[in-house]
């Protein structure tokens, strides 16, 4: 049985609606009880809408009501560690939206706080939590794509819809710290999130807006085993919001699609008009509509993560160790973006494994002579294996003909 637990929701914009509208259709016993935005009109009209008993325009109040046990923080990324600091010593669990922070030194006081207070925390990074990625990464750790060698995962899109994103000082970075922030913990948790993230390579550049910050990023981040995550992020992508994560291991693959070409496509003269999907850039022509955005992205199992996690008093998948991690790799992409050189990920705290890159001959084993790099089946129906000899090192290949 699920206990009733009392929310204050910082932030009444685009993510304070979906996660209050996600709170209140779904799981039903957890209510938002009191909104806080620094307009206090908006934060009335919020409340009005929503069916939430209070409202006020003062952030320290809305933490600290004495009815409140947990606290959503879903306002701009300048404001999550004031928040996050208010409420560790109110004693409140805490949800932060990503990223955690503007950069690691940000989220590491904020993780230090939490820690300190002994507080439930947790990072709300909604795209691990799609129920298809959920199931590729159950999937990943039954080992039915073998080891993971490469994860690229990708989030463009127009830009964002409100001024503060735009400016480097409130938002901590451009489309980075954006949007990189999650292609960088899917990718984490394709890998192992106990394999630690070593060096970065990274490219950003602001090719469209009339910004300081990036508008556009590739990077690389190269893990202690071995394996790679790529992100590919943009502000100045036309055509929808684009999500999608590819998944490579030694013995399969997995493909998502979140957003676009879902399997859901419409076309409309635009007759009409009106909402599609968030960021669709278009209400005419072939459309991708999205059956249910808040499933889509992962809200509903996030919050039933969350929330289940702090009844069962253990971890969710995402705490905030694992949103400092994000914003440790995310400053080492800066610096590689102006070294132009691969760079190190500095981690104060590491809590996963140490683990070697060394490969082992057993995997590859052909008989005492040789290791086997490839085996193919021609179109003749003979097979064809590619050998290395262990000795000389020398590649040969050889047919053989199987039953
Ligand atoms: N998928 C996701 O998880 C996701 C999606 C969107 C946004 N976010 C994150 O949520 C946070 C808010 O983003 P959003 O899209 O809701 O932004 P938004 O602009 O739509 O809403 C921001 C809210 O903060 C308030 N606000 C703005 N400046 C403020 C200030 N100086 N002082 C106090 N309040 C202020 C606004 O009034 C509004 O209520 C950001 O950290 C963003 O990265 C997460």
């Amino acid at each position: 049985m699920s206990k009733e637990h009392k929310i204050t929701m910082l932030g009444t914009g685009l993510i304070g609606m979906f996660y209050t509208m996600t709170l209140h259709n779904q799981r039903g016993v957890d209510r938002v009880h009191m909104v806080y935005s620094r307009n206090g009109e908006k934060a009335k009209q919020f409340a009005k809408d929503w069916n939430i008993p209070k409202w006020t325009n003062n952030m320290s109040e809305a933490i600290n009501d004495p009815d409140t046990d947990v606290v959503i923080v879903g306002i701009p990324n300048n404001l999550h560690k004031e928040a996050v600091l208010t409420a560790a010593k109110a004693g409140k669990a805490v949800l932060c939206t990503k990223p955690l922070a503007r950069n690691a030194a940000e989220a590491k006081e904020m993780l230090d706080a939490v820690e300190k207070a002994g507080v439930f925390n947790g990072y709300l990074e909604d795209l691990i939590y799609p129920p298809k990625t959920l199931k590729s990464l159950e999937s990943v750790k039954n080992g039915e794509i073998g080891k993971v060698l490469w994860c690229r995962s990708r989030e463009t899109h127009s830009g964002p819809h409100s001024d503060w994103f735009w400016d480097n000082e409130q938002a901590g970075g451009g489309a980075i710290v954006d949007l990189g922030c999650h292609c960088i913990e899917i990718s984490r948790n394709f890998i192992g999130k106990d394999i630690r993230p070593v060096e970065v390579m990274c490219w950003a550049d602001t090719l469209v807006h009339p910004i300081d910050a990036e508008d556009h990023g590739v990077g690389l981040v190269r893990y202690e085993n071995g394996s790679i995550g790529q992100f590919e992020v943009s502000w100045g992508f036309q055509g929808g919001m684009d999500l999608r994560d590819e998944v490579s291991g030694t013995e399969g693959t997995i493909w998502l699609n979140h957003f676009l070409r879902t399997g859901f496509e419409m076309f409309t003269t635009g007759a009409k008009g009106g909402y599609v999907a968030e960021k669709s850039g278009s209400d005419a022509g072939w459309l991708f509509p999205v059956g249910d955005e808040a499933h889509e992205m992962g809200y509903i199992t996030m919050f039933h993560d969350m929330f289940n996690a702090i009844d069962e008093n253990r971890e969710p998948i995402e705490t905030f160790y694992d949103g400092y991690i994000v914003n440790a790799i995310m400053d080492a992409c800066y610096i590689s973006v102006k070294s132009k050189k691969w760079e190190p990920v500095n981690l104060e705290v590491w809590r996963g494994k140490t683990v070697t890159t060394e490969k082992s001959d057993a995997e590859t084993w052909f008989d005492d002579q040789y290791l086997l790099v490839k085996k193919e089946r021609m179109p003749d129906g003979q097979t064809k294996l590619i050998l290395k000899d262990k000795e000389s090192g020398k590649i040969i290949q050889k047919f053989i003909t199987e039953e």
